[in-house]
């Protein structure tokens, strides 16, 4: 009761604030998604994500180093896909050879320890730009789960401590982790994008990877059928229990701050890693509210991924995991 309670008296100073703090931002805590173009040479920025890149493997190769010198421990690869091999069922995917499991070996070669994450979907090498299949105006989920398994396998092969698939089929996370154990890949991880939404802020990211839905009669226009509608909660819980249960080792929450009650229940709900996405589309928004000087770029980003984890993240797949090294000191 006041006065004997005032909670001020803890505020006074930041080296008193430091001590009571309870969320505290470590390099440990960030995977960093990284963009992979064939070439070399090449550092294309993407318009709608200034700051961020498409690298081809050399340049790839020297920004793990980067990376790993600055304490970033893990990255989460994407690659963009020439169109000449986009086809219906991602054929491209399964390439041992491909553009994907190149960047695997390029990043194991140059940096062993880096935990190497990879995104197994569909859509940067679908013709009509969906996570799967499409047939008749749908998309196809056990015929599509049954591609992700061997395209996560093929990442194993190259080399991929953690697949991640973020496609939101039904079932896929036990086709995969059956599949993966019965060719021996016993270590191998999978990160689900277990609660992942519907959202509208994958806008950036389908621009770095030319990735987004064609618009052709008979190809669904958005990924409502298999991303989760952004109003519902309760059933984020059910979707990332069966995946835990179908053989998930790290559950994900996708997008990141507008949804961090989901992160709160998941986190209550599960007893493995949960990560969050903090996506393309809140990148864009804090770049671009700051180049015109609406917002303190710096003091955003740190309240931002702060936020995140005391929602509950243990693990932060974000854009600014570097800014937020400088940021750290
Ligand atoms: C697609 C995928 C998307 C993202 C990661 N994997 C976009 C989508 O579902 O359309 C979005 C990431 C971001 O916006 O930063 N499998």
């Amino acid at each position: 009761m006041f006065p004997l309670q005032r909670n001020r008296r803890l505020r006074t100073s930041e080296a008193l604030r430091s001590m009571v703090r309870e969320t505290i931002i470590t390099p440990s805590d960030f995977i960093v998604p990284l963009f992979v173009v064939e070439g070399k040479g090449k550092k294309e920025e993407i318009a709608s994500m200034p700051g961020y890149f498409r690298l081809s493997l050399d340049n790839l190769e020297k920004e793990v180093n980067e990376l790993w010198n600055m304490g970033l421990k893990s990255v989460l690869l994407f690659v963009k896909v020439d169109d000449k091999l986009k086809d219906n069922a991602g054929t491209e995917a399964l390439n041992p050879d491909g553009l994907m499991q190149r960047a695997i070996k390029t990043v194991k070669n140059a940096c062993p320890e880096m935990v190497v994450m990879t995104d197994v979907a569909l859509d940067p090498f679908s013709s009509f730009g969906h996570d799967g299949i499409v047939s008749g105006g749908k998309i196809l989920n056990d015929d599509t789960s049954a591609i992700l398994a061997e395209m996560a396998l093929s990442h194993a092969k190259a080399g991929a401590d953690i697949v991640a698939p973020s496609d939101m089929m039904d079932g896929r996370i036990f086709e995969m982790r059956t599949l993966l154990e019965d060719e021996g890949y016993h270590d191998t991880g999978i990160m689900s994008y277990s609660a992942k939404y519907a959202s509208a802020f994958y806008g950036p990211f389908r621009d770095a990877l030319d990735s987004a839905p064609v618009d052709l009669k008979d190809v669904p226009k958005d990924k409502k059928t298999y991303q989760m509608d952004p109003a519902n909660r309760t059933e984020a819980v059910k979707e990332t229990l069966m995946d835990i249960d179908e053989g998930a080792d790290i559950v994900m929450v996708k997008p990141g701050l507008c949804y961090l009650d989901i992160v709160r229940d998941i986190k209550n709900a599960v007893d493995v890693p949960v990560s969050v996405y903090q996506v393309s589309g809140e990148y864009a928004m804090i770049k671009a509210a700051s180049e015109r000087g609406w917002l303190d770029h710096d003091a955003v980003v740190m309240e931002q991924v702060t936020a995140i984890k005391r929602a509950g993240a243990d693990l932060i797949a974000s854009y600014f995991a570097k800014d937020v090294m400088h940021l750290l000191g």
